[in-house]
Order: structure tokens, then C-alpha cells, then sequence
């Protein structure tokens, strides 16, 4: 397939990057013990906090790539485009809105950030902050919604593909 009908390198490596961590945190935030009070980020919750804390900087260098690379041509037209936009818009606003929700939990309970369990991040509220214990009831919540767009988008990819039988999916083929 010709090249120009792809999104580039950056954008695909990145699209699939994405999935692997999003489906990691996924099984993660359903296999890690409760989180209560007193619990210690430890284990598989230390594994969520830095596997959610590299998605976020994946997701940045996402946005920054693509508010400066424009993607392919679409095929698609009226109605379809339209929901095709929407559901992009609100995946890449749920998959920024998830973890920074995430973050700010893990604040309040004082646990400390890093990227890559290196470099020191941030606190995004203040420990003890009732505000950030609320937003993690949100976070489960959000993380649903998310899940359901992914259901959408997945779905949407194989209609395109075994369906309307067009070049939509090899938009975002890894090779
Ligand atoms: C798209 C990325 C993420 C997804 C899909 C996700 C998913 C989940 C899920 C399904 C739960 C369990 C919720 C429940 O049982 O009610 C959870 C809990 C949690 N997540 Fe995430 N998570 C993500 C990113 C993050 C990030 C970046 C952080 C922080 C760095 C984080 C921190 C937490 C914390 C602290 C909890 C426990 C919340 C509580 O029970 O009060 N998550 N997450
Ligand atoms: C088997 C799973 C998946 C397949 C086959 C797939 C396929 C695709 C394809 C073909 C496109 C390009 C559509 C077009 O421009 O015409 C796309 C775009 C996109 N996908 Fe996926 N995807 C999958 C999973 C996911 C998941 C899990 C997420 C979210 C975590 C996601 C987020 C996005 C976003 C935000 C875009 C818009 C890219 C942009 O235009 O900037 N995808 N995907």
C-alpha cells in the first residue's frame, strides 16, 4: 500500500503502544488487591501507578505528534465521519482524563509518582485531599466509559475490515 495512506511511523507505533498499556492497566486495576486506607502501593498497585504513569507520557507524546502531523485523507464521508471524529476526540480525552483522575487519587493517599520509576512527578492534590479521594471512585467509573468507546472503535475497525471490506485498518497496520 502506498505510504501516504498510512498514518506515519510515529502515529502507529504510538496507537499500538497505547493499546498494550491501556489493556495492562485494564488487567491491572481488576487483579490489584482493594485499595483501602491503609493499603501500601506495593506489587501489582506499584505496577499500575507506573505502568498508568507511562501511558500519560505516552499520551502527551501522542497529542503533540499529532497536533503537528496531519493524518491521511479519510475514505469516509457524512454521518460516519462525523462519529468517527467523535469517538477519536473522546478516546484521546478519556485516555488523558483516566489517568490524570488516577494521579490525583494516588496523591491523596500520599503515594509518590515517577515516570518509569525514575524521574520524581508531581503531586496533583494534597495528601488527605477528599476531593482526590473522590476522584478515584471517578476513575473507575471513566475507566468504564473508556472501555466502552474501545468496544465501539474495535468494533468499528472490524466492520471496516470484513464488512465494508475498505483500506481502513491498514491505516494503523504496526508494518
Ligand atoms: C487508562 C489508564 C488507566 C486505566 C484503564 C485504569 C483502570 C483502573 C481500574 C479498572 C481500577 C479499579 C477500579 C475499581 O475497582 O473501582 C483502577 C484503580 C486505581 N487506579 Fe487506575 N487506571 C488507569 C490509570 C491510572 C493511573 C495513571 C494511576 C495513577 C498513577 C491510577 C491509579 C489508580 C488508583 C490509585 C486506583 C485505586 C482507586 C480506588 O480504589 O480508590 N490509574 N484503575
Ligand atoms: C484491535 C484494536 C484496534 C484496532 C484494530 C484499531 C484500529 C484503528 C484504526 C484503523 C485507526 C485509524 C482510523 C482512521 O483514521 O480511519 C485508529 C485510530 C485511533 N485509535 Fe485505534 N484501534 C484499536 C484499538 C484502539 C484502542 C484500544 C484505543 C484506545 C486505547 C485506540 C485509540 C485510537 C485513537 C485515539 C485513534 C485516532 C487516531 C488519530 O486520528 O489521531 N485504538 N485505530
Amino acid at each position: 500500500m502506498h505510504t501516504a495512506l498510512r498514518y506515519d511511523a510515529v502515529a502507529r507505533l504510538l496507537h499500538w503502544l497505547v493499546v498494550a498499556l491501556v489493556g495492562a492497566q485494564f488487567v491491572l486495576g481488576w487483579t490489584m488487591p482493594d485499595v483501602h486506607r491503609d493499603t501500601q502501593p506495593v506489587g501489582l498497585i506499584a505496577a499500575h501507578l507506573i505502568v498508568g504513569t507511562a501511558l500519560l507520557a505516552a499520551m502527551a507524546l501522542r497529542i503533540l505528534w499529532r497536533a503537528t502531523h496531519r493524518p491521511p485523507a479519510g475514505e469516509l464521508s457524512g454521518p460516519l465521519r462525523v462519529l468517527s471524529s467523535l469517538t477519536h476526540g473522546a478516546l484521546y480525552a478519556l485516555l488523558v482524563a483516566v489517568p490524570v483522575l488516577g494521579c490525583i487519587n494516588a496523591s491523596s493517599r500520599a503515594w509518590p509518582l515517577t515516570l518509569l520509576g525514575v524521574v520524581p512527578l508531581p503531586a496533583l492534590s494534597p495528601a488527605g485531599s477528599s476531593f482526590g479521594h473522590a476522584m478515584g471512585d471517578i476513575h473507575g467509573v471513566l475507566a468504564w466509559a473508556l472501555l466502552a468507546l474501545i468496544g465501539l472503535h474495535v468494533a468499528a475497525a472490524l466492520l471496516h475490515r470484513f464488512v465494508f471490506r475498505d483500506r481502513t485498518l491498514q491505516r494503523m497496520a504496526l508494518w
